[in-house]
């Protein structure tokens, strides 16, 4: 797939079927993550990829906005070290991971990370180092029924050549 057509085509995909994302597939993923541009270059991402579905419907009790989690035969947190662009560097390597998914026909949903209160909770259960910051969740799985991209914004109401 070009990129300009998974770009157009990636959509939060919250229904998963029951039908594990192989291992190699998602090593792909992360991957493409680390391949994210960095403030500085730093590079202050490390991913942990969680497949066993105690910590996933852990992860889902946890997280009100993630509860889809229950369904997903996996999940991609994304934490970063605590760097000036942290977020911005672990956005970006997040965006990475979705666009990638797409490519590869695998549905995902970017679930909240940095700000939220169960923060804490969820580094201590997956034991991530005390110094990293929570940036995201990625639910992944196979869709169950044909992805289609959300209505946006047209191009002409958001785009401003020169100046508003
Ligand atoms: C920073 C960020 C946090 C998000 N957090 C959640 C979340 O916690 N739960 C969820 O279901 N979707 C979450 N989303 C997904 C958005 O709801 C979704 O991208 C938006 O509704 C647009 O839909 P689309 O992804 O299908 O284009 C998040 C997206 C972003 C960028």
């Amino acid at each position: 797939m070009e990129t300009l057509d998974a770009l157009a085509k990636r959509a939060s995909v919250r229904d998963y079927m029951n039908q594990p994302v192989p291992k190699d597939m998602l090593e792909k993923l992360v991957d493409a993550g680390r391949r994210a541009p960095s403030a500085r270059a730093v590079e202050p991402w490390e991913f942990v990829v969680i497949t066993e579905r105690a910590i996933l419907d852990k992860l889902a009790g946890i997280i009100s906005t993630g509860v889809f989690l229950k369904q997903a035969t996996a999940c991609i947190v994304v934490f970063c070290q605590d760097t000036k662009y942290y977020l911005e560097d672990g956005s970006a390597a997040t965006e990475n991971i979705l666009l990638a998914a797409t490519d590869l026909g695998i549905g995902t949903c970017w679930i909240a990370g940095d700000k939220k209160e169960y923060c804490e909770e969820v580094s201590k259960l997956l034991g991530a180092p005390g110094h990293l910051k929570l940036i995201s969740l990625i639910s992944v799985g196979w869709a169950t029924r044909e992805v289609k991209q959300r209505k946006r914004r047209p191009l002409d109401e958001v785009l401003h050549w020169g100046k508003f």
